[in-house]
């Protein structure tokens, strides 16, 4: 009989992927956070996975359960999340698919804060995250040596991704168009850009499995030295 063995393409390559929203607490019981299922990078990581990669999934609060079969790590704010990150280096690639609160409350309370009915609302401080991608993108020593970032826009959805690109430092973005009547955000499908220095390639509508068994075939060929 003919046996098919899958092609362990990423065997002895690690690649830290993180997804899901992230939480910034108000107090013990309110938190800020971006929309984020944790669909899209949850498929990445089992599709890496697949493809025979060490894959360590650095993971906030998200909707569905994690892939099996890679190390993972749940956190909840982005400064836990860049932490987590830090400690799992060195690794042959990153790919940033979370969702991650650009601010947090520096204000937040230790103490529930309560409704006190006298008219006035709590006010929040603000104060900006640690940008992982950014930060992972830029380090001096023991930079991944692919770093994939994800854009999610409603406008001009190329321009931005592609400054992103560049301003971040990372070697991909996966754009998509996150407008409410694409119905992406929340759903089972995506529709993305991937761009690179080499330009921008428009992929079909596809469900968010086949996109990320796409992304990790590419990220197998650039690892590997197959790439164009
Ligand atoms: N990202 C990150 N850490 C942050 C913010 C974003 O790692 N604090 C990553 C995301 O995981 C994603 C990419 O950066 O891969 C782009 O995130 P996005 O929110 O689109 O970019 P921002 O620079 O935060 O810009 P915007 O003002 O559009 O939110
Ligand atoms: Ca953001």
């Amino acid at each position: 009989a003919v046996v098919s063995m899958p092609v362990r393409r990423l065997a002895g390559w690690h690649v830290i992927v993180t997804s899901g929203p992230t939480h910034e607490p108000i107090d013990p019981v309110r938190y800020i956070a971006n929309r984020s299922s944790g669909a899209q990078g949850t498929a990445i990581a089992a599709a890496l996975r697949d493809l025979g990669a060490r894959v360590s999934f650095v993971t906030g609060p998200a909707d569905i359960p994690p892939p099996e079969g890679v190390e993972i790590i749940a956190v909840e704010t982005a400064r836990q999340m860049r932490e987590a990150v830090e400690a799992l280096l060195p690794a042959d690639a990153a790919v940033m698919a979370a969702a991650v609160a650009d601010w947090h409350v520096s204000n937040a309370s230790d103490s529930k804060i309560k409704k006190d009915g006298s008219g006035k609302f709590p006010k929040l401080q603000f104060a900006e995250n640690p940008d992982i991608l950014a930060w992972i993108s830029q380090l001096q020593a023991g930079r991944p040596g692919l770093v994939v970032g994800f854009a999610a826009e409603t406008d001009n959805v190329l321009e931005n991704a592609s400054a992103k690109r560049l301003r971040k430092g990372c070697d991909w973005i996966v754009a998509n168009d996150v407008t409410p009547a694409t119905g992406i955000m929340g759903g089972s499908e995506n529709a993305v850009t991937l761009i690179s220095d080499e330009g921008a390639e428009s992929w079909p509508r596809l469900s968010k499995t086949e996109v990320a068994r796409r992304l990790a075939d590419r990220i197998a060929d650039a690892l590997t030295g197959m790439e164009g």
